[in-house]
C-alpha cells in the first residue's frame, strides 16, 4: 500500500503519507436524511485517493446521544444508526485498502456518554462494581462541588447526582463523565474496545484528550492564572497543574501502544490529541524504550495567532519545535480541525495557499481537514441553528465548531452535492461557485495546488525523508532545504505584501500561484508566493 522510494525506504506507513481528516457528519450523505454516514464516504474514497493522501481519520461514528456529535460515545464497539451499521464499516476498510487508504479511527478514551451503561451502573449506588470506573467525590463541607476545577466546555467540572450524593468528574459536558484510569479494569475495557477495532481491520487510532486521561489522586485546587482576561475562555481562568499531564497519564499510553505493537504486520498508528506547549508536547513520544504515541498533534500552527503568522514568527516556531524533538522522533504538522477555525478564515485565500505549502513540505506527518483543500471558509451559522452546545460555551458564544463543520462543497447541485435532503449545518453560500467539481477543471486551483504538493511529496523523496535546513532569506521570506542523499529541494514562502528575490536558481517545481515551472536564474518572489525548486547546484 501506498509509495516506497528506495531513499524512503525504511519510514514507516505514517511517516509517508499525508493524512485526512474527515467529519462524517458532514462529508457525504448517502440517504437524503441530511447527516453524512459512511456509505457517503465510501462513494468519496476516489476522491481522496485521487486527492493523492495515505490515510483517512474519521471522527467519531459510534453510538451516541450526539450532545457532543459522537464525542459522547454510548457503545464503543458499534456503529451508530444515523452513520450506518458495521458491515458499512467493514466495506468501507475494505474499499479504502483496496485503493491504498488507510483508516484511522477515533479512541474517545477519557470520557463516555452519561448513557453509556457503564455510566447508567456506576450512578445506580456508591457500592456497585462499576462505581469506581468513574470519578466520584463527596460534596465539600458546605454542599458545593469537591474542589474548584473547571469544564472545557464552561462550569465546574463537577456535577452532583443526588441521588447517590456524590458529584462526578466530567473534563467536558456533563453529558460526558470522566472515565478513571486508575481503576486497571477501565484500561483493561479500553484496551479491549482498542482490540476490537485493530481486529477490525483499522490502521490505528486517534486518541481523544490525550494529555487528559487521569487527574490528580488527592484532588487539589487549581491555582488562578495570572494572564487570564475577559475573551479568553473560563476554564483558563486557572492554571492546570492536577488535571492536565498528568505523570500517570503517560503510563495509560504506554499500555494501549503495547497493544497496538502486537499487532506488528500491520503497524497501527497511535496519534494523540495534545495541547500542550513543545516542552511536554515531546514527551508524549515516550521513550525509545517505553514508547507511547507514534506522534502528538502538534497544533502549534493552529494556535498561531493570524497576526503573527510571519516569516519570522514561523521560523522560530520550526525551529524551536523540530529542536525540542528527540532525535528518533518524528514529527507532526496540522493546520486545522473540527475544533478549531477554518486555515483560509484566519489566513485568508492566499495565506492558506502558502500555509498549505508550508504544510506538505515541512518535515513531518501533515494531517489536512476535509474542505481546507479548496479553501473552504468558516460558515456563519445562524444563532437559531448553532448546533454546537459545547463550543458555542467553549468560546464565550463569539464562535461556535459548527463554522468549521459546515457541509463538504462538491459540486452546484442542490446543497452542494452534500445531500438529498436538508443539512444539518447550512452550507456555505460560497458552495454556488467553490467546490470540487469547479476546481477540478481549473488547473489553477487551490484544489489542484493540494494535489500537485501531495503528488511532489510522493515523487520526492527529500521531501518525506529529507533533513529539514533553514537558508537565510530576504525579511518577509522563510526559506528551508529538504535534504536526503542524493536529493535536495528548496522551499521559499513570501509571507509579505511585496515581492522578494532569493539569491539562487533552480528549477521551479511548483508556485503556489499554479502558473510557473522551469529554470529561473534568480528566484522573485510575488507577495505571498511559495516555491518548490530543485536548486541548481543539486540541478548539475
Ligand atoms: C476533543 C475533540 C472535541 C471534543 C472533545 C471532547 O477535543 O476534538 O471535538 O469535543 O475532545 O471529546
Amino acid at each position: 500500500m501506498g509509495q516506497e522510494s528506495p531513499r524512503s525506504r525504511g519510514l514507516a506507513w505514517w511517516q509517508r503519507e499525508a493524512f485526512y481528516e474527515v467529519y462524517p457528519r458532514s462529508f457525504q450523505d448517502s440517504d437524503g436524511d441530511g447527516v453524512g454516514d459512511l456509505r457517503g464516504l465510501l462513494q468519496r474514497l476516489d476522491y481522496l485517493a485521487q486527492l493523492g493522501v495515505g490515510a483517512v481519520w474519521l471522527t467519531p461514528f459510534y453510538p451516541s446521544p450526539q450532545r457532543d456529535f459522537g464525542y459522547d460515545v454510548s457503545d464503543y464497539c458499534e456503529v451508530d444508526p444515523t452513520m450506518g451499521t458495521r458491515a458499512d464499516f467493514d466495506r468501507l476498510v475494505a474499499e479504502a485498502h483496496r485503493r491504498g487508504l488507510r483508516v484511522v479511527v477515533d479512541l474517545v478514551a477519557n470520557h463516555t456518554s452519561s448513557e453509556h451503561p457503564w455510566f447508567v451502573q456506576s450512578r445506580t449506588s456508591r457500592t456497585n462494581p462499576k462505581r469506581d470506573w468513574y470519578v466520584w467525590r463527596d460534596p465539600a463541607p458546605d454542599g458545593g462541588p469537591p474542589n474548584n476545577w473547571l469544564s472545557f466546555f464552561g462550569g465546574p467540572a463537577w456535577t452532583f447526582d443526588a441521588a447517590s450524593g456524590q458529584y462526578y468528574l466530567h473534563q467536558f459536558l456533563p453529558e460526558q463523565p470522566d472515565l478513571n484510569y486508575r481503576d486497571p479494569e477501565v484500561v483493561e475495557a479500553m484496551v479491549q474496545v482498542v482490540r476490537f477495532w485493530l481486529d477490525r481491520g483499522v490502521d490505528g487510532f486517534r486518541l481523544d484528550a490525550a494529555w487528559l486521561l487521569v487527574e490528580d489522586a488527592s484532588f487539589r485546587d487549581e491555582p488562578p492564572n495570572p494572564t487570564w482576561r475577559p475573551g479568553m475562555r473560563e476554564r483558563d481562568r486557572l492554571l492546570h497543574p492536577y488535571t492536565e499531564d498528568q505523570p500517570e497519564t503517560h503510563e495509560v499510553l504506554r499500555q494501549f501502544r503495547a497493544v497496538l505493537d502486537e499487532y506488528q504486520d500491520r503497524g497501527p498508528v497511535l496519534i494523540g490529541e495534545v495541547y500542550l506547549p513543545v516542552p511536554q508536547l515531546v514527551r508524549y513520544y515516550g521513550s525509545p524504550d517505553r514508547p507511547e504515541c507514534h506522534f502528538p498533534f502538534n497544533f502549534a500552527l493552529v494556535e498561531l495567532p493570524p497576526e503573527r503568522w510571519n516569516a519570522t514568527e514561523v521560523r522560530r516556531l520550526v525551529d524551536s519545535y523540530e529542536a525540542a524533538l528527540p532525535p528518533w522522533a518524528w514529527p507532526s504538522w496540522v493546520l486545522g480541525n473540527h475544533d478549531r477555525p477554518r486555515v483560509a478564515t484566519r489566513l485568508g485565500e492566499e495565506g492558506s495557499r502558502l500555509a498549505h505549502m508550508l504544510l506538505l513540505t515541512l518535515r513531518g506527518t501533515p494531517t489536512l481537514y476535509y474542505g481546507d483543500e479548496l479553501g473552504m471558509v468558516d460558515g456563519s451559522i445562524p444563532p437559531d441553528r448553532v448546533r454546537d452546545r459545547a463550543g458555542f460555551r467553549e468560546w464565550g458564544g463569539r464562535w461556535s465548531r459548527d463554522a468549521a463543520r459546515t457541509p463538504m462543497q462538491w459540486d452546484a447541485t442542490a446543497h452542494a452535492g452534500f445531500t438529498t435532503g436538508e443539512p444539518w449545518l447550512p452550507v456555505n453560500p460560497d458552495a454556488s461557485w467553490r467546490h470540487v467539481a469547479a476546481q477540478e477543471q481549473d488547473g489553477r486551483s487551490f484544489l489542484n495546488l493540494v494535489r500537485r504538493l501531495l503528488r511532489l511529496r510522493r515523487a520526492h523523496p527529500a521531501l518525506v525523508a529529507g533533513r529539514y535546513v533553514p537558508v537565510g532569506a530576504p525579511p518577509g521570506v522563510l526559506a528551508y532545504r529538504r535534504e536526503v542523499e542524493g536529493e535536495v529541494l528548496l522551499v521559499a514562502l513570501n509571507f509579505a505584501e511585496t515581492p522578494a528575490r532569493l539569491a539562487a536558481g533552480g528549477y521551479v517545481l511548483l508556485s503556489t500561484h499554479l502558473d510557473r515551472e522551469g529554470l529561473e536564474r534568480d528566484l522573485e518572489l510575488r507577495p505571498r508566493e511559495g516555491l518548490v525548486v530543485a536548486p541548481y547546484a543539486e540541478a548539475r
